[in-house]
Parts: structure tokens; C-alpha cells; sequence
């Protein structure tokens, strides 16, 4: 099943007088519970295909489904209130609200929508993040892989129909990069979390299920990985 469809996507930024088209119709279907990575060289348009997949902004034209909703059909507002719920964000630089605390950061989609949080599941994922006895720190009382931590927390707990990750693991050092991919992974294989990743880190790639290589705006490549055999 597909949780993720674009058609004939296009995305054209205006400079000035210039015109950069950052997504050339791009169509693309991402299945349910798989991680799938997406590659490609600087500027060629990877961020903008994630934002894009997430409704973080609008194609200049084509079509987005996330599960059976056609996003163009939303209102800036219902579309922020759908995002929330069905739409897991991760970036290179951990976005999270300074002055909140790691609790109130992971908790933070429930109350913006008044949702009373699990205590029960909020401990596990805590757990599982390894940040049970730093939920009362503040961002700024992290190391860099608890900050990332936080942010993987905060996307996933709406249990989110797709988690969408901009290089996560971009500003880690290894160990950290290591550490917050093990959780990616976890989140995939424990809790069939769909996950669509974008690096420049070969490891990675080599561990999904699917790699999409984008050029100019463009699909240049789509493998796909069973039992350690790729086939394009
Ligand atoms: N807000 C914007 N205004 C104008 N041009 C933009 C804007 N955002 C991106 N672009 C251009 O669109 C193209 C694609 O950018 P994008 O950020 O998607 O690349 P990327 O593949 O994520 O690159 P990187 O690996 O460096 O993050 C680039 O040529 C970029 O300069
Ligand atoms: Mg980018």
C-alpha cells in the first residue's frame, strides 16, 4: 500500500528575474512501513521534494496524496492541523523550542491540538529514546545526538502516517549519527514506521529498503533492496 503519492510534481522558485526549478514533474509513490532514502547532489532538489511530501509548502503544480487525502484540496489551517497529526518532521538542526523542556518539546503536537498525552506510551517512547531521566533539561542542557533524540521524539509521537527526515544525522559525529540511525530503524522495524530520509551518508543508504536518487529536480534512479540483492 501506498501512504505517499506525488504526480507530475513541479516546484519553480522566483528569484528576481530568474526563474529556478528546483522539481521538474516528479512522480513518485512511497509504500507503507518502509524506509526509504533519498540521495543526490547538492541543489538538486531534495529538501524541496521532502517539503513538498509534507505539505511544509505547496508544488507550484501537480498533485500530493498523504494516505488518501489530496493535500491541495486543504486550507492553510486544516493543512497545518493535518501536518501535525500525519506528518513527522526531522532536520538537520533540531528545531526544537528553547524554552521548553524535552518533555513539553516531544508532548508538543499533542497540547497544540489539547490531546491529554499517554503517560504509559510517552514512557516507553522516552524510554526507548533514552531520555527518561532528562525530560525536565532543556534544549540547551543537551548534547547535540539527545537534541536530535528529542526531535525524533517529538515527530513521532502522533505516531505519524509518514516521518520525514532532512539529513538527521548531518550535524553528529559518528557515534551520534550511528546512534540516532539505530532509532530510525527501530522506529521502522518495531513499530512499522514509514520513514523517508534524505543523506549523503552511503551507510545509510545501503541499509533501506529503497534508494531514490534525485538530479535536477528529477528521478534519476530508484532501487529497491531484498535480502541484500538492489534492483533498479
Ligand atoms: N526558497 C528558495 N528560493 C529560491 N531558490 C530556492 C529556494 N529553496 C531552494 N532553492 C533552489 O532550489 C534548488 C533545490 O534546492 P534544495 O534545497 O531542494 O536542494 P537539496 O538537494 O536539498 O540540496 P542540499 O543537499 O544542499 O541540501 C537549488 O538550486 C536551490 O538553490
Ligand atoms: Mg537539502
Amino acid at each position: 500500500m501506498n501512504i505517499l503519492r506525488c504526480e507530475n510534481v513541479t516546484k519553480t522558485y522566483q528569484l528576481g528575474q530568474s526563474e529556478v526549478k528546483a522539481l521538474d514533474g516528479l512522480n513518485l509513490a512511497i509504500e507503507k512501513g518502509k524506509l526509504t532514502v533519498i540521495v543526490g547532489a547538492s541543489g538538486s532538489g531534495k529538501s524541496t521534494l521532502l517539503h513538498m511530501l509534507g505539505g511544509v509548502d505547496r508544488p507550484t503544480s501537480g498533485k500530493i496524496w498523504i494516505e488518501d487525502t489530496d493535500i491541495s484540496t486543504l486550507s492553510e489551517k486544516q493543512l497545518s492541523v493535518f501536518r501535525r497529526r500525519k506528518v513527522g518532521l526531522i532536520y538537520q538542526f533540531y528545531n526544537l523550542i528553547p524554552t521548553l523542556d524535552v518533555k513539553q518539546n516531544i508532548l508538543l503536537p499533542l497540547l497544540l491540538d489539547g490531546q491529554k498525552p499517554e503517560e504509559e506510551s510517552f514512557r516507553e517512547l522516552s524510554d526507548t529514546l533514552g531520555l527518561s531521566d532528562r525530560l525536565s533539561h532543556l534544549p540547551s542542557q543537551l548534547s547535540g545526538g539527545q537534541q536530535q533524540r528529542a526531535a525524533i521524539g517529538r515527530a513521532l509521537i502522533y505516531r505519524p502516517a509518514v516521518l520525514l527526515a532532512d539529513e538527521p544525522t548531518g550535524n553528529l559525529d559518528r557515534k551520534n549519527s550511528e546512534e540516532i540511525l539505530a532509532l530510525l530503524k527501530l522506529s521502522n522495524k518495531r513499530y512499522h514506521q514509514t520513514i523517508v530520509l534524505i543523506t549523503h551518508d552511503e551507510r545509510i543508504a545501503l541499509e533501506a529498503d529503497r534508494v531514490i536518487t534525485i538530479e535536477d529536480g528529477r528521478i534519476l534512479q530508484d532501487s529497491r533492496q531484498s535480502g541484500g540483492e538492489w534492483r533498479v
